[in-house]
């Protein structure tokens, strides 16, 4: 059983103080409903969002958040940072403190790359979209210093060898859209990879961000630290066929 979920009787169990035999006459007794149905079996699985209630009282109601921010170059993926504005900060006119606290983050970008990053409390969604066997896409524009030649193309599909790591990267996929502009999709995320792909051919990166993850686009109308609530749908959607 994963750490995020947990057996009914458990729940109670340690909510309530009761013994596990006590649960069981509990459920028998009709008195206990997970998300508005009433509960039959205590080897139920139950996770921190199943809304669980005994005797008409709530006994845990969380709420999911999943947020989708447009993060501006200059801002850091961390929850804390002595030198520089988080994306926590970011939040911070839209969003209850609480809530914020409670957020993580989904995939970094580095503190040089703009575009789409993602935020929730719901870590099994997160594990889905992180999981490197899912190789979820996630797209970027890049920007170049030097014009780009088709090789880039083959190199980036054949995987490159990154000795501190000692593995070859996924194969990427590498559109030239203009002699200094490209679009990239990455199924991984390893530690400043766009920049350090570019600089197997010596071409710095000048302007690197993230578009889209899986399905997941960033509103072209979505300002620069701004952020949004995902919809249900999205939030279905992407995790959808993982
Ligand atoms: N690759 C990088 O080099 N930086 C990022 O932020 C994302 C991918």
């Amino acid at each position: 059983m994963s750490l995020n979920t947990m057996r009914l009787d458990r729940f109670i169990s340690e909510h309530c103080q009761i013994n596990r035999k006590g649960v069981r006459l509990i459920l028998a007794q009709k008195r206990v409903f997970v998300d508005g149905i009433l509960a039959r079996d205590v080897a139920q699985i139950v996770d921190k969002f199943s809304v669980i209630e005994m005797d008409h009282k709530i006994l845990q109601a969380n709420q999911a958040h999943y947020i989708m921010l447009n993060k501006p170059i200059g801002v850091v993926c961390a929850t804390k940072d002595d030198k520089h504005n988080t994306v926590m900060d970011l939040l911070t006119s839209q969003y209850e403190k609480k809530i914020i606290n409670s957020l993580h983050i989904v995939g970094r970008l580095d503190l040089n790359t703009s575009g789409l990053v993602l935020l929730t409390n719901d870590s099994r969604w997160s594990e889905r979209l992180t999981s490197p066997e899912h190789k979820v896409e996630k797209c970027y524009q890049v920007t170049l210093a030097k014009p780009l030649t088709q090789d880039y193309i083959n190199a980036f599909a054949q995987g490159m060898y990154f000795p501190y790591e000692d593995i070859i990267t996924q194969a990427a996929k590498l559109r030239i859209l203009t002699p200094l502009q490209a679009e990239v999709i990455l199924t991984e995320g390893r530690y400043h990879q766009i920049k350090r792909m570019f600089g197997r051919f010596r071409n710095q990166v000048v302007k690197l961000h993230r578009q889209s993850i899986g399905q997941l686009t960033l509103d072209a109308s979505l300002m620069q630290g701004n952020s949004r609530n995902l919809t249900a749908e999205e939030v279905n959607n992407i995790t959808s066929f993982l």
